[in-house]
């Protein structure tokens, strides 16, 4: 088989947040991708990067009261930390902040202007007048235009779901600083997609195989007929104050972070060449034969079929070979959600003890290749880790390797008793075969064939009874025998399943003593005779449901944000936007004096508060509010609770209501602001 030369990359995770299970639909899903292809020798890079730039992760910054510097070097730090967690393994994580994403940045610009593909235009804009900045439609809110619903962003409304400009809103603010924004006007640069060149490639080139089918669907739906010119100019340009690259001879102009974000898996093999002397020109330069894939979730489609290949063509560098879209990750059939304990951070996964692989495993079993979303069903989960991965795949092991190790020194037998199963294992069509659905990202499929050859090394140990055989006079023979070769078929089914499993598969290859070589992809030769292995130690554990209980708890830490989630949802809908009297005098409202409050060992978000509100005995509530307030200050205060909220175990201890407290909506916006009486207020009384 000739090498192939490819170079993989995964979307560039923004450097404000934390890395969530719905992140790692795509890293584990591209991560599965590149260790297959190395396993059949292929030379295959795979590098990612965070993406450091742009309004929030500056404005972030600010509110942390550190250097936006400070803020992405503690965040690569982070995720850097959950991949690894993961067993994501980049050839290089790296940063957009970079010298080489820079030089790079403006060279693709300066090629795009020597092209004559960029133009500078004034554009009014909203300016927030206190914080002298322009606001991007995000940082914009005020009434939607359509149903005059308040708050809703620049943008589009969550109420009626209508899409606008910001200069659309009725009443609008800066979300910044709650200022009245002004229209302004200023210089903003443009990479003129408009130009027929541009339309004319992009048509050919979101056609010819590179896309999906469905998302080349959709570009046809951007791009409109071949008469129409519906690609508009984009805007690449953002005033400073930026935190990001400035354009070389334009002071004050920055380039906006979706320039230079893909620029940056140049950025990170350039990198990685730099250090390892791979040549960065025979993978990018234009007529390259390197393979180029981008895996990415269906949201930023628009920036990576269509800006993205054009400003590569136009600056005189080779397009991706192929654009990987998946969907999005709900959890038991929903958006990730805050208040349900559904959002779910990578950290907190590992940190609930639970074992990356087994997500790894029943994501690959969910993949196929297309952009429909992927569900997490947490019963599925357990039931599909245990009864698959443990029942059918461990369990071969399990029910094997001991009787090797106690009754025959640790080696396998000389000879194999003749089997079907082990041809069928080793032969090049089931390699080829299961090779395909790997290749093709249909990693379900993958599984499925994978667990019905588990199903069969089953059926085969169960017709044998290796436990009965061990017990009977004169079956020695056959108990060693049969056993070798569910060790055999064992080895087989982890080196299939070894690009989902990486670390139980190095795990495998140390209990059965093997090298290198035994562990790539296409074995067909070799069984080991008397080879000797080491004893067995467990390579399992089962999902017990109690780590789930605590893993949701764990990610509902935020009792402030579960007031704020079902408010939203309401809004959603608008038919369900009123409720009557009797609804809201459901909720038995009190004041409450806080007697104690204390950090919660732990827990980032939760301060510890006891609660006196005229009962006999106080209430313990965890209330989301660390984030802004020091415990010290807190106590003697009153404030208000809700006191009929069923009690909830929470892994610190039982949460008995909830504090009221106003904040922004998305929480992204500074501030957490603990309500309180006017004096005179009394602990116990009602507020209706
Ligand atoms: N910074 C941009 C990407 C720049 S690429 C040059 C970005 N970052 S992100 O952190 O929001 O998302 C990173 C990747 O994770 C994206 O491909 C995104 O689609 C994916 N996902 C983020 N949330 C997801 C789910 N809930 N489900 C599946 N994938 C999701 O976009
Ligand atoms: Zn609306």
């Amino acid at each position: 088989m000739t090498q192939r030369k490819i170079l993989v990359t995964s979307a560039l995770p923004y450097a404000n947040g934390a890395i969530h299970l719905g992140h790692l639909v795509e890293y584990i899903q591209s991560d599965i991708w590149v260790r297959f292809q190395k396993m059949q020798g292929n030379e295959c890079w795979y590098v990612c990067a965070d993406d450091t730039h742009g309004t929030p992760i500056m404005l972030r910054a600010e509110k942390e009261g550190i250097t936006p510097e400070a803020l992405i070097a503690r965040v690569h730090g982070e995720h850097t930390r959950d991949f690894a967690g993961f067993h994501v393994e980049f050839d290089n994580y790296y940063s957009t902040h970079s010298d080489e994403t820079r030089s790079f940045a403006e060279g693709i610009y300066r090629n795009l202007n020597d092209a004559g593909l960029i133009e500078v235009r004034s554009i009014e804009q909203y300016f927030d007048p206190l914080k002298q900045m322009f606001l991007p439609d995000r940082f914009i809110k005020g009434e939607c235009p359509k149903c005059g619903t308040m708050d809703q962003y620049g943008d589009s409304c969550e109420s009626c779901g209508a899409a606008y400009a910001p200069t659309d809103l009725k009443n609008p603010y800066s979300a910044v600083s709650g200022a009245k924004p002004e229209l302004r006007s200023s210089d903003h640069y443009f990479f003129k997609l408009s130009d027929p060149r541009c339309q004319q490639f992009l048509r050919s080139w979101t056609t010819h195989g590179a896309l999906q089918p469905e998302a080349a669907n959709k570009m046809q739906e951007w791009l409109g007929g071949a008469d129409e010119n519906r690609l508009t100019d984009w805007d690449i340009s953002r005033d400073a104050p930026y935190f990001g690259f400035e354009i070389p001879g334009a002071p004050g102009k920055f380039f906006y972070v979706w320039l230079d974000a893909p620029v940056g898996y140049m950025g990170s093999f350039k990198n990685l060449c730099n250090r390892t002397g791979i040549d960065f020109n025979e993978f990018w330069n234009k007529g390259s034969t390197a393979e180029l894939y981008h895996f990415i979730g269906k949201d930023i489609l628009y920036f990576h079929a269509l800006f993205w290949p054009a400003m590569l063509e136009y600056a005189g560098y080779r397009t991706p070979t192929k654009v990987f879209a998946h969907g999005f990750l709900t959890v038991d059939g929903q958006k990730m959600s805050k208040s349900r304990g559904t959002f779910i951070t990578a950290e907190s996964y590992l940190q609930q003890g639970l074992n990356p692989e087994w997500l790894r495993y029943y994501y690959a079993a969910k993949l196929n290749g297309t952009m429909e979303d992927i569900d997490l069903n947490l019963d599925d989960f357990v039931a599909r880790v245990n009864s698959d991965l443990i029942g059918k795949y461990i369990n071969i092991a399990s029910r094997c390797a001991g009787f090797i190790s106690k009754r025959f020194d640790g080696r396998l037998s000389r000879e194999l008793p003749p089997s079907e199963l082990l041809r069928k294992l080793k032969a090049p069509e089931t390699w080829k075969k299961i090779g395909l659905y790997y290749a093709d990202r249909d990693y379900g499929r993958a599984i499925r064939e994978i667990m019905l050859l588990a199903d069969e090394v089953n059926q085969y140990v169960d017709s044998k009874k290796p436990w009965n055989l061990a017990k009977l006079e004169g079956s020695s023979q056959e108990l060693h025998q049969v056993c070798s070769l569910a060790i055999n078929l064992f080895w087989l089914l982890t080196v299939y399943l070894k690009p989902v499993l990486p670390k139980l598969a190095d795990q495998v290859q140390s209990f059965l003593n093997l090298d290198e070589e035994k562990m790539k992809w296409d074995q067909h030769n070799v069984l080991f005779n008397e080879h000797q292995i080491r004893p067995y130690e467990h390579l399992m554990q089962r999902i017990d449901t109690k780590q789930i209980e605590s893993l949701l708890a764990a990610n509902k830490e935020s009792l402030v944000n579960d007031t704020l989630a079902p408010a939203q949802a309401t809004r959603a809908k608008a038919e369900t936007s009123h409720i009557s009297i009797d609804d809201f005098t459901k909720v038995d409202l009190r004041i409450a004096r806080i007697v104690e409050a204390a950090h919660v060992e732990g827990a980032d978000k939760l301060i510890r508060l006891i609660l006196d509100i005229g009962e006999e005995k106080p209430r313990q509530v965890f209330a989301g509010i660390k984030s802004a307030y020091d415990p010290a200050t807190l106590v003697g205060r009153l404030t208000v609770m809700v006191a009929n909220l069923a009690p909830r175990k929470m892994k610190f201890g039982m949460s008995e209501g909830m504090v009221l407290a106003a904040s922004d909506t998305d929480g992204k916006s500074p501030g957490l602001f603990l309500l309180s009486p006017d004096s005179g207020a009394q602990p116990g009384m009602r507020v209706k």
